[in-house]
């Protein structure tokens, strides 16, 4: 059992011709699965037959319970990461050493180029470009140049990797059932069918819905973003257009995932700034990235009497530790396994370095699930929370939805608010606000109060 075709995600198995049983497709006898992965067999007492069952659900729910199987013999298929010898015979050694030797390295380069190019043969890895192998990376960099010069190709990478892996995710003769929302969206709802191991969907993901067209009507698309992802594996999708959508057509449409390089030009970005423009960080910072010695900075605080926050439970002794050198020094990496505390520190710390008045704490996290914990926990200690989010994630309901910028501003209670709106209802219409001049200092106004 080849481990780079684990990697690959094939799963079912035809034998080869000449293999002890001939050309077969591997299936469970009961229901037809070919995922190898969850074959067994069983031998029948008297005859030299078997039967393939699946481990799920067929021999759970004793599929087999009216005839003749022992059900507590059942094997699997693979053993030791091999098939078993009587589906597969082993090559002599002779013929293994007559065979072509291909490295486990070239095995999992050719999968990678099968994925473009399915015909893809073991010459084509020899084609310059295709095995070229990017800058390892060191502990230690001469200056921030380098750093991006082995940074930026491993980015690009896997900016193009993950380009590829939404992008192969185009789904056909999606079938549609349309809706209106409240806010007089209209919604498309669709079950969008995911083959295992494929990047799971989230609400706010963007996704393409197309029509190629027909006699009654022109070719039609539209970006949406996943507002709803019901048990039934059915998705919601609020569209951006709201006209010459055709509502009263139902079959055909297809999907396809958009993909944003939006995280990975912010990487890029940073990196460039961060080799081109010295002051971009700040010495220690600078001199830390890339790996120098430097020497212990302390900020010099006064430190709080208690390193705990209001409305957070007691902190435990290492996590005190962690708040109390975190707030002393400039940089600070606090590690710890699953659910141990470090979302409830992080909160401490924020708390008490808003509390020490020197401005604004900016707060960022990996992912939008992070985000959201992080300022819910801040926002249990009495501070005043702003969540950012992107625009598509806006119509996305979060456990934090009041702390948000645009919730906030859609419920601010002042004088302006007819003039705000206004301008809500235009974004609402246009989904983007064009700024007009005035309208863009209005925004910017409302920035600095909620600062
Ligand atoms: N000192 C503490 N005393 C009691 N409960 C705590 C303490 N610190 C954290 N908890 C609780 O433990 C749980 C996990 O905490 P938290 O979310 O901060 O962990 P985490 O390390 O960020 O987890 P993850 O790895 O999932 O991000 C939460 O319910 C939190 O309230
Ligand atoms: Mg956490």
């Amino acid at each position: 059992c080849d481990p780079s075709q684990v990697r690959a995600k094939h799963k079912e198995v035809c034998l080869h011709k000449d293999s002890p049983l001939g050309e077969t497709i591997l299936e469970c006898y009961n229901c037809g699965c070919r995922n190898v992965f969850l074959l067994g067999f069983i031998s029948a007492t008297t005859e030299s037959v078997v039967v393939l069952l699946c481990r799920e659900p067929c021999l759970s729910v004793n599929a087999l319970k009216d005839m003749n199987w022992d059900l507590s013999q059942w094997c699997p298929l693979i053993d030791d990461r091999c098939f078993l010898q009587w589906l597969l015979k082993v090559p002599s050694e002779q013929e293994q050493l007559r065979a072509r030797q291909i490295s486990a390295q070239q095995i999992n380069k050719i999968e990678e180029l099968w994925k473009t190019n399915p015909d893809a043969t073991l010459e084509d890895l020899e084609k310059p470009g295709v095995d070229d192998e990017p800058q390892p990376v060191v502990p230690k960099y001469e200056d921030a140049y380098q750093y991006q010069n082995v940074f930026a190709p491993l980015i690009k990478l896997e900016a193009d990797y993950d380009k590829m892996m939404k992008e192969s995710q185009s789904k056909d003769s999606i079938t549609i059932r349309w809706d209106i929302g409240l806010n007089k969206k209209r919604i498309a709802y669709f079950v969008f069918p995911k083959e295992d191991n494929e990047i799971r969907l989230v609400t706010g993901d963007e996704l393409r819905l197309r029509y190629s067209g027909d006699a009654a009507h022109p070719s039609w698309q539209s970006v949406g973003h996943v507002i709803k992802l019901t048990a039934q594996e059915e998705v919601a999708l609020e569209l951006g257009a709201s006209q010459g959508v055709p509502v009263d057509v139902n079959h055909g449409f297809s999907v396809d995932f958009v993909w944003k390089s939006t995280s990975f030009d912010r990487m890029q970005g940073a990196m460039k700034t961060f080799a081109v423009d010295e002051t971009s960080v700040s010495g220690y910072i600078y001199h830390h990235l890339l790996g120098h010695e430097v020497e212990m900075q302390m900020v010099r605080n006064t430190l709080p009497r208690r390193f705990g926050a209001p409305g957070l439970p007691e902190l435990n002794a290492s996590q005190v530790f962690a708040v109390k050198s975190v707030l002393q020094k400039p940089i600070s990496l606090i590690q710890g396994p699953p659910g141990t505390g470090k979302t409830v520190t992080s909160a401490a710390i924020v708390y008490h370095m808003a509390k020490q008045g020197q401005g604004q704490v900016l707060v960022c996290a990996p992912s939008n699930v992070a985000v959201d914990q992080l300022a819910e926990k801040i926002s249990a200690t009495g501070l005043k929370v702003v969540r950012l989010c992107a625009k598509s994630r806006e119509a996305v309901s979060s456990p934090v939805e009041h702390l948000t910028l645009h919730y906030q501003v859609r419920h601010l209670d002042t004088s302006e608010k007819s003039e705000l709106h206004k301008l809500q209802q235009l974004k609402d219409e246009q989904g983007l606000l064009h700024l007009y001049p005035d309208y863009f200092l209005l925004f910017l106004f409302f920035f600095i109060v909620f600062d």
